[in-house]
């Protein structure tokens, strides 16, 4: 009996709840200020709460970091390496430009989700190229606010069914 609740309480230790890290580049502090035209009237703090209570809901922790500078966000993502199971990243106008990001992505070497508010693919031309858009498991774009959310829910889909079959 002693040590079937011991292994309970291991499986429970090796089974720890899931980490989604998700990555708000430049610029996206000014949500719901910044042509919201555009991006829509969401505050960040608000899509990051939303975010953190649908982890709550869906049995993951939700982790939140925004940064202006690429070099932040390419010290979170080292961070991040061997710690987190799934990211989702917006790297904003890095998107378009960051070699540096791109690698830190290859290197964290989890499930990693691109989100974007807007459709880039209705913009300007310089949008249309992503560094990453090659390296990651999918995409979401478009949708407003809402891209986060459903980028998150794909992202515990996955990672259950990663949990279940040991692939990712
Ligand atoms: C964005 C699109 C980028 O082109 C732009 O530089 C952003 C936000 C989006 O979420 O729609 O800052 O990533």
């Amino acid at each position: 009996m002693a040590n079937k609740t011991k292994e309970a309480a291991s499986a429970r230790e090796i089974r720890r709840e899931p980490v989604v890290l998700v990555v708000h580049g430049p610029n996206l502090n000014l949500l719901g200020e910044r042509e919201p035209a555009v991006y829509g009237s969401t505050t960040l703090r608000e899509i990051n709460h939303r975010l953190v209570e649908l982890g709550r809901e869906l049995g993951v922790k939700v982790s939140t970091f925004q940064s202006n500078s690429e070099g932040a966000i390419v010290d979170r993502l080292q961070e991040a390496r061997g710690r987190i199971d799934a990211l989702i990243i917006n790297p904003a106008a890095y998107t378009h430009t960051s070699i540096a990001i791109r690698d830190a992505i290859a290197a964290l070497d989890s499930p990693t989700i691109e989100v974007h508010l807007s459709n880039v693919y209705k913009r300007e031309p310089f949008r249309h190229h992503s560094t990453i858009a090659d390296i990651v498991t999918g995409r979401v774009i478009g949708f407003g606010a809402e891209s986060y959310v459903l980028a998150l829910r794909a992202t515990v889909s996955m990672v259950a069914v990663a949990g279940r079959t040991g692939v990712n």
